[in-house]
């Protein structure tokens, strides 16, 4: 318990320091944006991406810090898509990581640029970082995949465009795939690829984050009906007019769902021996409360 402690306290803290480093040039006229950007990444996200993407690397064979700029993109594309999940035209939220949602803050139009901002920021960091190109072309690629049209983007399409029906069960697996486990996925593989992954490596990467992902959204639709927002640093109750695993099964059916990917996630890594992490992110973000 302790070493996996003291081994997520290290990743989190060195992906701090990282993105705390980003965007720091105030001599820019266009500061405002920059601002914007810093307000949202560096409010105290769980960087559950990011850790994930820096443990695969070094399970893989290789100095996980050389998988920082990686881990920092990738929760670049992640706190972009909360951004502007929370706008008005979208799920309209005020308030996220224990904060006012960014447009609350700067207004919607410098919310929609700081997302922007983030996201190809993203692209810059990763394609800066110090690997070997075919490793920072093979992770842009995978990156590039789970964030547009057909991933994260194309899951909030569908989110959107479900509002207010009653979805079947197929669609909201599809939608909970696509805005979620894609990038979830998509940090898993970056991180395999960073380090080096064999074939055999990358598609346990590819199976853990599918079921992890599945996992975590479920887990996000109970905790709107049962979660404490104080905790949560986002509201409750925000779902009524979505279609949700919650809606679709009851919480106590979602708990059973949640055992069964986690389940699955941790069979998926029997590849690789020294697996306790992993399989105890898995099992923790099972019972999340925030
Ligand atoms: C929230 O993601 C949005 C979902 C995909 C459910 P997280 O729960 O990882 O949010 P942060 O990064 O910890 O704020
Ligand atoms: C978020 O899904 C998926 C994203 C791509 C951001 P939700 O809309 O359920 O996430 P929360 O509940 O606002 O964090
Ligand atoms: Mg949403
Ligand atoms: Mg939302
Ligand atoms: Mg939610």
């Amino acid at each position: 318990m302790n070493d996996y402690k003291t081994r997520m306290d290290t990743y989190r803290q060195e992906v701090e320091a990282y993105l705390n480093g980003c965007f720091t040039d105030a001599s820019l006229p266009q500061k405002t944006v920059l601002d914007a950007m810093r307000y949202s990444l560096l409010a105290g996200g769980k960087r559950i991406r990011p850790v994930l993407l820096l443990e695969f690397c070094r399970l893989c064979g290789r100095d996980y810090h050389t998988a920082l700029p990686f881990a920092a993109a990738i929760e670049m594309v992640h706190t972009y898509s909360l951004i502007h999940d929370d706008l008005p035209c979208m799920d309209n939220d005020d308030y996220r990581r224990g904060r006012l949602t960014n447009h609350k803050v700067f207004g919607e139009a410098m919310a929609v640029l700081a997302g922007d901002a983030l996201l190809t920021a993203a692209f810059d960091t990763a394609a800066h970082a110090d690997a070997e190109p075919s490793t920072v072309v093979k992770v842009l690629g995978i990156l590039a995949d789970a964030a547009g049209e057909k991933g994260m983007v194309g899951g909030q399409v569908l989110d959107l465009e479900g509002e207010n029906a009653n979805l079947r069960a197929d669609d909201v697996y599809t939608i909970h795939m696509l805005k979620t486990s894609k990038l979830i996925e998509a940090a898993c593989c970056m991180g395999a690829a960073a380090g080096g992954a064999n074939d055999e490596q990358m598609q346990a990467a590819r199976v853990y984050a599918q079921a992890l992902g599945l996992a975590f959204q479920v887990r996000d639709d109970m905790l709107d009906v049962l979660g404490d927002a104080a905790k949560m640093g986002k509201a409750t109750g925000m779902d009524t007019n979505k279609s949700t695993f919650v809606s679709l099964y009851g919480v106590g059916e979602c708990s059973r769902i949640i055992e069964q990917q986690t389940a699955r996630a941790v069979d998926a890594l029997a590849c690789f021996d020294d697996r306790d992490f992993l399989t105890q992110t898995a099992k923790m973000l099972a019972f999340r409360e925030y």
